[in-house]
């Protein structure tokens, strides 16, 4: 934890933000040798705080403070009167400051609140965390509007209907961007999730059609994690093409490429696709897999399930490189995948892996022969 840094954590209300910071809270004094937590929270009151803090078994409550309060300036007399090393703040739109007159959640209030806290940190030393509730347009300000002046701006995803939650880092003038951290939401809190890979690939199936695994990189951690098309024959003029988790331009391309140089043909198909795990894939690394699932998909043919595929693919058809591909190897070797397919021009920087097969691909009208 940097001593006055700022870092801001939004996401969806109900995600677990809260939860989230309490066990940050605990995690620190037990672990860091801070003296000092204050959480502020204007949402709930505290018997429910301290409620939430009991359900979690929250220890060392002589250094956790907790208080419910709305009102900016009163916060700010608690920290001069305690001197936190850390103050929590839960969440950004509840908060008023008397200097704007608009009501709490708005822009001038969110905006003025935040620069605030930001002077804080700064001139006290001491570290803020800011909760953003990420809202659907609105009276109610997003954490978006305030990004630019934390230093830090973590997001907290998931889908709440399941227990996996994601942590990713957007910005950080401290160290990485883009770094994941794996949770999973259980009746006792959350729990850091230490192979995220095995619960990503948890309820695959064994040669199931139309799926494929890669070996994507957030951060610095490389992830297997498994890509699902489906086709099925389309009753409009327009077939359909729905993505989730992956840009539907990307599938648009990625669908032209297998037509074009594989020969694999969607005409009359709809064409599904889906990343499991409700993650959202950006890397041009995911691009051989993804079209090795719709070709699965195409032509009904199973892909082994011990078989995981690398490599960006260009309008030409060629497998181009990915980046800290030894990496993702070692991850799918350790996950217990034999085969891989990895981009021809890459076969001598893997050499030294051993314990699984890499097979060479230069060019998409190599896959069928894969698959
Ligand atoms: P919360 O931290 O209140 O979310 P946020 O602050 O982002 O709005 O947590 C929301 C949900 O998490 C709540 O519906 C109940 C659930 N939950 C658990 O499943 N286990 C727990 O130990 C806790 C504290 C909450
Ligand atoms: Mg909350």
């Amino acid at each position: 934890m940097i001593r006055d840094g700022f870092v801001l954590i939004g996401g969806d209300p109900g995600i677990g933000k809260s939860t989230l910071l309490l066990q940050v809270a605990q995690g620190l004094t037990e672990h860091a040798g801070l003296q000092r937590v204050l959480y502020v929270s204007g949402e709930e009151s505290i018997e429910q705080i301290q409620s939430r803090a009991r359900r979690l078994k929250i220890r060392n409550e002589d250094k956790i403070y907790l208080a419910a309060e709305t009102q900016f300036e009163k916060a700010l007399l608690m920290v001069k009167e305690l001197k936190p090393e850390l103050l929590i703040m839960d969440s950004l739109q509840t908060f008023s400051t008397g200097f704007v007159e608009s009501a709490p959640g708005t822009v001038s209030q969110v905006r003025e609140v935040t620069s605030r806290l930001m002077n804080l940190a700064k001139s006290a030393g001491i570290a803020v965390w800011l909760v953003g509730h990420v809202t659907k347009e609105g009276s109610i300000a997003g954490p978006k509007i305030v990004e630019h002046l934390v230093d830090t701006v973590l997001y907290f995803e998931g889908d709440s209907g399941q227990t996996m939650r994601l942590l990713r880092t957007v910005k950080n003038r401290f160290g990485n961007t883009n770094e994941l951290g794996v949770f999973e939401m259980t009746s006792d809190g959350l729990i850091d999730v230490a192979n995220p890979s095995a619960l990503f690939l948890s309820e695959r199936k064994e040669q199931a059609m139309g799926t494929a695994i890669v070996a994507t990189l957030e951060g610095s951690r490389p992830l297997l994690v498994e890509l699902q098309a489906l086709c099925v024959p389309s009753p409009f003029a327009t077939p359909r093409r729905t993505s989730v988790g992956l840009d539907s331009q990307k599938l648009a391309i990625l669908t032209a490429v297998l037509e074009k140089h594989v020969g694999a043909s969607l005409i009359n198909q709809d064409l599904f696709f889906n990343v499991a795990g409700g993650l959202k894939l950006t890397e041009p690394a995911c691009d051989l897999a993804s079209m090795a699932a719709i070709f699965s998909a195409i032509r009904e043919r199973p892909i082994s399930s011990s078989l995981a595929f690398l490599g960006e693919v260009g309008l030409t058809g060629e497998v181009r490189k990915v980046n800290q591909i030894e990496l993702r190897v070692e991850e799918a070797k350790k996950l217990g995948f034999t085969e891989i397919v990895i981009p021809a021009s890459q076969m001598d920087r893997t050499s030294k892996i051993k314990g699984i097969s890499r097979l060479p691909i230069a060019h998409v009208n190599e896959i069928p022969n894969l698959i």
